[in-house]
């Protein structure tokens, strides 16, 4: 079969790799139906995740069909659309029963395009497959599924839900690419009274402003005071940090009011400073993580029932062979446009 192989920073090909096959009684295999490509998927070709080695096969988010399956799998079976989350659950663990499946202990966590070979492939072993893959219903289109596999999880437990939004309350959002942008939708579900966008890039705005953030800045202009015009001169109840930079991350800390929440969302290749010195008095609570992807069956259940807007955050679509174009779109988004990229497999 063709799958997208890192070889070691800044290089990546569309080539021919062995079919992947049941290992373990507890594997599917899937044929992949759709998939897109992560920020994350860049970091690795930019040689920032030295776990990913050279020789894996990227992609940690799918739709595909069931082809195989091992003997004690009994969740999905051969014919069946499933979703293939970005993290694998073993199911078994301290971690896993307590719904902390990214933390998993058992072999599960983020493996797939990571420690394994993953979805941006014809076919992919999925490991775990009870508790790591989840049966779409037939109202749900592969396009909009696939942003379940990983970012709409993400910002939902890792932003929206870990910094614990409630109604009325002003959320900040610090950068607006697709982690930020669901971020921002999934904040909505609290209906907030105000979603503050800050973004640098015009056309990331204005897609805030499509799946609901009412406010938009540029980290140029002066954040701090606008958000503090509109809480009373208090400061906002919620940063999200979703761009992962310490400039990012510091900006959170200043934003939210005594007793705030900063929920960081980006991923760190370098320290950011904690400003002690006059954080300590303010209350603040911060938190970070990986996603766990426990909140996929909900978000499921919200999209098949038309409840989770997701329409707009795909906006290039490509044959699963234009692998090596979709990439080069998405890896250029302040010329291309590019939100998220989906790829088909062909007719
Ligand atoms: N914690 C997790 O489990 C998890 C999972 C997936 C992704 N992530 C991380 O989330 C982050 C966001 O992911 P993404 O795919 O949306 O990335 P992205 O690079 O597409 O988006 C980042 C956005 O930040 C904006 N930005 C840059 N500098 C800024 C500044 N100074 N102020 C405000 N905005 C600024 C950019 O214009 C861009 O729109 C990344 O760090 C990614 O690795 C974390
Ligand atoms: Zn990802
Ligand atoms: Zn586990």
């Amino acid at each position: 079969m063709k799958a997208l192989v890192y070889h070691g920073p800044g290089r990546r090909s569309w080539e021919d790799v062995p079919d992947p096959a049941v290992k373990s009684p507890d594997d599917a295999v899937v044929r992949v139906d759709c998939v897109t490509i992560c920020g994350t998927d860049l970091h690795i070709l930019k040689g920032d995740v030295a776990t990913a080695e050279p020789g894996r096969v990227l992609g940690h988010e799918a739709v595909g069909t069931v082809e195989e399956v091992g003997s004690n799998v009994r969740t999905v079976a051969p014919g069946d659309r499933v979703l293939v989350s970005c993290i694998s659950a073993c199911g078994r663990c301290r971690y896993c029963r307590e719904a902390r499946y990214g933390q998993c202990l058992g072999g599960g966590g983020w493996i797939l395009g990571h420690r394994i070979d993953g979805t941006q492939a014809e076919r992919v072993r999925v490991p775990f497959a009870d508790t790591s893959a989840y049966k779409l219903p037939a109202d749900v289109s592969d396009e909009d599924a696939v942003l379940l596999a990983d970012i709409l999880p993400t910002s939902y437990e890792v932003g929206v839900l870990a910094a614990g939004v409630r109604p009325g309350d002003t959320v900040v959002v610090v950068g607006a690419g697709p982690v930020g942008l669901a971020a921002i939708l999934t904040a909505r579900l609290f209906s907030p009274a105000h979603v503050i966008a800050v973004d640098p890039a015009p056309g990331r705005r204005q897609a805030a402003a499509a799946v609901g953030a009412d406010v938009l800045l540029d980290p140029d202009d002066d954040v701090l005071a606008r958000v503090r015009d509109l809480t009373d001169g208090l400061g906002a109840d919620v940063a999200v940090e979703a761009v992962g930079i310490p400039a990012t991350f510091e900006s959170c800390v200043e934003l939210v009011r005594p007793g705030g929440h900063v929920a960081n969302v980006g991923v760190h290749g370098s320290p950011a400073t904690l400003h002690l010195e006059t954080a300590w008095i303010r209350d603040l609570t911060i938190t970070t993580g990986l996603v766990d992807t426990a909140t996929t069956p909900v978000l499921l259940r919200m999209l098949a029932a038309g409840q989770l807007g997701v329409t707009g955050l795909v906006t290039h679509r490509f044959g699963l062979d234009e692998m090596q174009d979709a990439y080069d779109v998405f890896s250029r988004p302040a010329d291309t446009g590019v939100l998220k990229v989906a790829l088909f497999r062909g007719a």
